[in-house]
């Protein structure tokens, strides 16, 4: 596995190379079949992958202590990602510090499971962009996977989304797990096995995109009130890379764009709408925080969120309206004239935004 990067390293160009060394999370190919128990053979051989997320702030709960317990608990957390697949099943491990283990309760309404889950597109591959990684949007639904703790066990969810507060569909039987939480080392773990293709997805694929979330139960964490990482990408072990789709997905990682002069645009330029960094003297509600950023969002995405803001337009109340076809636009106007240099250096100083200086090199442990 090791060799099978460093040889892709050899040929990609920086930003590539970037890409591969922080964003892919490789996955360990074993005999099979992969049962749904938190042991899993051959788990210790596959590679942990720190991701780091941020709290999901534009959309909230109408739950004044939840939202400002959110603040609170806030920011960043990490979950360590290990990955396995057979011949028929994917199955991803999470792991998590979480000082309190919450249960979820049928009885009492008032009681929050911690959480996980993963985000899947339909589709993906060279051309189609990322879906909103917030729970997908209109134009490029998700598939959510999720394990939640409840009273004696764990409960899984399979459920399909386009978009923050935008209704949810089910899908039955498309994910089985478990979860643990060993009080000793305040770790849970989660185990989450979905199947290869089902009749909506392929993941037979070189790169599988992917996204994770996480709910923290003592801060009554449940729905959009979570905390989100940006896309990473699975590597799939016996399946080729297509080169155009790793061009694509790793625009802009080369960190090319020029951060002190990015700073100065958006504090300019974008600062009447936008809080981002010290510069906070945008309304609120206005227009979503840039704080995270640099943890959710792709550079990719960012670059299409100021050239052409109305492509994947945050929900959020007054953000964007809704024309007689059906199309959704963004309030925010498209800054399609910039030059390139300049939304280079934007998208270069966004990045910074909400990364611990800890985190903000490529965190990758082997076991
Ligand atoms: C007139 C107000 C306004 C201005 C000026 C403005 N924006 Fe926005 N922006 C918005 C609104 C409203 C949204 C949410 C709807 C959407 O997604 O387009 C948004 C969304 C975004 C997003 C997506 C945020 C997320 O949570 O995913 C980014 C990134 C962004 N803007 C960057 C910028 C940058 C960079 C500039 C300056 C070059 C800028 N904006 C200027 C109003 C504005």
């Amino acid at each position: 596995m090791i060799t099978l990067l460093t040889l892709a390293v050899a040929l990609a160009s920086p930003a590539e190379e970037r890409f591969l060394a922080t964003e892919v999370i490789q996955v360990l190919r074993v005999p099979g079949p992969l049962a749904p128990a938190l042991d899993v053979v051959g788990l210790e051989r596959a590679p942990a992958t720190r991701v780091p997320l941020a709290p999901q702030r534009t959309v909230r709960l109408h739950d004044r202590d939840a939202n400002e317990a959110l603040d609170v608990l806030g920011t960043p957390r990490t979950l360590e990602v290990r990955a396995l697949v057979d011949d028929k099943d994917l199955a991803i491990v999470l792991e998590w510090r979480d000082e309190a283990e919450d249960r979820g309760s049928a009885t009492e309404t008032d009681r929050f499971g911690d959480a996980a889950a993963v985000q899947l597109p339909f589709a993906f591959g060279a051309g189609l962009r990322l879906p909103y990684v917030g729970m997908g949007d209109e134009g490029a639904p998700v598939a959510l996977h999720l394990q939640r703790a409840v009273e004696h066990g764990s409960m899984a969810r399979s459920l399909v989304a386009a978009g923050f507060g935008s209704s949810t569909r089910s899908v039955t039987g498309a994910v089985r797990g478990a979860m643990r939480y060993d009080a000793a080392t305040h770790r849970w773990r989660a185990l989450l096995v979905l199947p290869l293709v089902t009749a909506e997805r392929d993941l037979r694929a070189g790169l599988v995109p992917i996204a994770f979330a996480q709910w923290d139960g003592a801060g009554r964490e449940r729905g959009g009130n979570k905390a989100l990482s940006s896309w990473k990408v699975l590597r799939m072990p016996g399946a080729a890379v297509d080169a155009r789709y790793l061009a694509e997905l790793s625009w802009g990682y080369d960190g090319a764009g020029d951060v002190l002069r990015g700073k100065q645009l958006v504090d300019t330029v974008c600062a009447a709408c936008h809080r981002a960094g010290d510069k906070r003297n945008a309304p609120v509600g206005l227009a979503p925080p840039l704080d995270d950023m640099g943890l959710m969002a792709t550079p990719a995405y960012l670059r299409e969120s100021i050239v052409a803001p109305s492509a994947v337009a945050v929900p959020g109340k007054g953000w964007s309206m809704r024309a007689a076809d059906g199309a959704r636009s963004s309030v925010m106007p498209p800054f399609a004239a910039l030059p390139a240099a300049d939304v280079d250096a934007i998208v270069a100083y966004l990045r910074t935004l909400g990364v611990p200086a800890a985190t903000s090199k490529a965190e990758r442990s082997s076991p």
